[in-house]
């Protein structure tokens, strides 16, 4: 029978369930929400280029030892992340100059982007993930300073009870908003006010 060291070495990291086991050479992801050190990894990984895109000065440490082993394992997913990042940097941005005060970021991972981006300090800017890693992400970062106000929630995002409180919550309080939910293994329709 088959084992999970012999399929080949890719991470099926996005789009995935919480119980997906994702092969990464020598290292396995055993919870959807360890998907985030390798992003973090790849964050890191860029970051240390003499030409780099962007520097995410926390990233290295937020992906630990055991994150930026993985993402050097499959280097071609840092470009795409760098890429990536920049064009949703730039989303924000724009985002932020027509008038947005809110920030939803659903499936935060380690992202660092109030640390790193300039923001106006008025901005609001959620963070929703599982809960042991906001908590792990919470304690990692309790000593940095946010250009903007920060609220984690921890949430397993396929509740939909849950989320739809969480959504309320924050639909009450802003009056424009912009979300992202990249890599979270959820409807694709719940990002909407109404689901
Ligand atoms: C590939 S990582 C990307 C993280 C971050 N967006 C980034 O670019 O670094 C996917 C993230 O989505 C989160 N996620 C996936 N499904 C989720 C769910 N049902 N509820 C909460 N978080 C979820 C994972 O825990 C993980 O942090």
């Amino acid at each position: 029978m088959a084992t999970s060291r012999d399929r080949p070495a890719t991470a099926r990291h996005s789009a995935v369930g919480a119980d997906t086991h994702s092969d990464v050479g020598d290292e396995d992801i055993q919870h959807t929400s360890e998907s985030a050190l390798l992003t973090a990894g790849w964050r890191g990984m860029e970051s240390s280029r003499p030409d780099a895109l962007f520097h995410d000065p926390l990233a290295a440490g937020l992906a630990g030892e055991r994150g930026l082993r993985i993402a050097r394992t499959l280097p071609d997913g840092a470009w795409v992340v760098a890429i990536r990042t920049v064009l949703i940097d730039g989303f924000i941005g724009s985002a932020i100059s027509s008038g947005i005060d809110t920030v939803i970021n659903l499936g935060a991972g380690m992202d660092t982007r109030p640390y790193r981006m300039d923001l106006p300090a008025a901005l609001h800017w959620v963070e929703v993930d599982h809960r042991s890693l906001i908590e792990g992400k919470d304690a990692q970062l309790s000593t940095e300073v946010p250009a903007c106000s920060i609220e984690r929630v921890g949430l397993d995002l396929a509740d939909h009870v849950a989320r739809r409180e969480v959504f309320d919550r924050i639909w009450a309080r802003s009056r424009e908003r912009w979300s992202s939910r990249k890599g979270c293994s959820v409807p694709s329709t719940w990002t909407r006010p109404e689901a």
